[in-house]
């Protein structure tokens, strides 16, 4: 499967989910997450994303590898998103923070 990880959390460009042939993505307020059960491996999101928050599970940047269980807990909580929507206005401020998942809204 692939995952988001923290580079999402505050700038949820929602591009990704344009792509997704499986409508795989869920949404929460500040950060988007993929079903694993849904994903199939098609990658056409990762090019997609503005700040490169998607990887293959088993490609994950170093520190992220709690994403991967976190992506398929929140996806059991938080609604399907098909339709791109606006980034959150503050997006662009937080395309390079780090340390971002104290800020996840759950
Ligand atoms: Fe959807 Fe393909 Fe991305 Fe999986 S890899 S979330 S199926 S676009
Ligand atoms: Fe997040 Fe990137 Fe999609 S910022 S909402 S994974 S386009």
């Amino acid at each position: 499967t692939y995952v988001v990880t923290e580079r999402c959390i505050r700038c949820k460009y929602t591009d990704c989910v344009e792509v997704c042939p499986v409508d795989c993505f869920h949404e929460g307020r500040n950060f988007l997450v993929i079903d694993p059960d849904e994903c199939i491996d098609c990658a056409l999101c990762v090019p997609e994303c503005p700040v490169e928050a998607i990887y293959a599970d088993d490609r994950l940047p170093e520190g992220q590898e709690r994403f991967f269980e976190l992506n398929a807990q929140l996806a059991r909580a938080w609604p399907v998103i098909t339709r791109r929507k606006p980034a959150p206005a503050d997006a662009e401020e937080w395309r390079e923070a780090t340390d971002k998942l104290r800020y996840l809204e759950e």
